[in-house]
């Protein structure tokens, strides 16, 4: 399953902008996550390695903190920064479901 483009919902990632407020704004401005190079970082593997980094690593101080469901919210947020379309299906909250999801153009 390749969902490119939208692998994720408008409303998802709205609920990801609230998360990301709440917990990773004192620490990490937005600006930080959609810059060329954190998307090109990112965007090489598939989506279940900058999952499973924040969903094992962040928020520092507090790692495995959010649901595994908020934990998704947010990386829909940061693809909303990136300027990814959203589309019609939330993406998954699962590392196995992720690692079959990739965004951002295929290496050349
Ligand atoms: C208490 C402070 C703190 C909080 C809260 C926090 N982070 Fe971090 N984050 C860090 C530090 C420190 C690093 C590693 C050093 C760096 O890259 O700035 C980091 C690194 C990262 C990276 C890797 C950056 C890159 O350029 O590849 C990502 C992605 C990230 N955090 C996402 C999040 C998300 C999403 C949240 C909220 C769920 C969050 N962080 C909450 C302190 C924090």
């Amino acid at each position: 399953m390749d969902a490119r483009p939208g692998p994720y919902t408008a409303e998802q990632a709205t609920r990801g902008e609230a998360t990301f407020q709440r917990r990773c704004l004192r620490c990490h401005e937005t600006s930080r996550f959609s810059t060329a190079d954190f998307f090109r970082t990112w965007t090489r593997a598939p989506l279940s390695q900058l999952y499973g980094f924040i969903a094992t690593s962040m928020p520092r101080g507090a790692p495995g903190s959010l649901s595994r469901p908020e934990y998704a919210d947010v990386v829909a947020y940061i693809l909303a920064l990136n300027g990814v379309p959203p589309g019609e299906t939330d993406l998954p909250a699962t590392t196995a479901a992720l690692t079959r999801i990739r965004v951002g153009a295929p290496s050349p």
